[in-house]
């Protein structure tokens, strides 16, 4: 069985987390391609995906969503998981009491899980480093103090719980 993980990462933290599933299911014993949504060109040599994206502002990176829009049809008659990257900071919770990585799920993730039938969608928080601040949101979050505590930095992605989930799609497509 081969299976494609197909992501959209600005500064690499989601471009990891791709990796990690991969290396993940590469140990589940299947073969496993990580790549770019955007250089991906031909589905047809899967069996099954695994897409995820970085969010920015409330939304997945537009390579992405228009990965799954453009191949939806071939992609619903697909085993398909999705993931976000997104939240920053070690708390579950945001200050109104929130489950955070449900309140960073991005705006149209339901439609497009509904679009290729996904078989779930899993949030897990990112990484971000103050780097030259690229487009507006980033120089927002470099000025402002509110957004500088909205988007603390470091690399907050859980490693263990990223496998987890990795392995659970293994198991699943074992019982297929
Ligand atoms: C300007 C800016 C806006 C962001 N907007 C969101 C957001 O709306 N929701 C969210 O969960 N994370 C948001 N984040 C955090 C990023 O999604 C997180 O850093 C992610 O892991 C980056 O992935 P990448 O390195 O693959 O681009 C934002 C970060 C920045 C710098």
């Amino acid at each position: 069985m081969s299976i494609l993980v197909a992501y959209a990462s600005k500064h690499g933290a989601t471009e990891g987390i791709a990796e990690r599933i991969g290396e993940r299911l590469r140990a589940a014993g299947l073969e496993v391609e990580v790549r770019p949504a955007r250089a991906v060109r031909d589905l047809a040599a899967y069996d099954a995906f695994v897409v995820g994206s970085a969010v920015y502002m409330f939304h997945w990176m537009k390579e992405a969503a228009r990965f799954l829009r453009r191949n939806q049809a071939v992609l619903a008659e697909q085993p398909v998981w999705l993931f976000s990257s997104g939240p920053l900071g070690t708390e579950a919770e945001d200050p109104q009491g929130h489950d955070l990585l449900a309140v960073s799920a991005p705006k149209e993730i339901a439609e497009l899980e509904e679009a290729v039938i996904a078989r779930g969608h899993r949030v897990f928080f990112g990484a971000f480093h103050r780097g030259k601040p690229s487009g507006f949101g980033e120089r927002m979050v470099a000025i402002m103090p509110a957004a500088r505590a909205t988007f603390p930095e470091g690399d907050f992605r859980d490693w263990d719980d990223i496998g987890n989930w990795a392995e659970s799609i293994a198991h699943e497509l074992s019982e297929d």
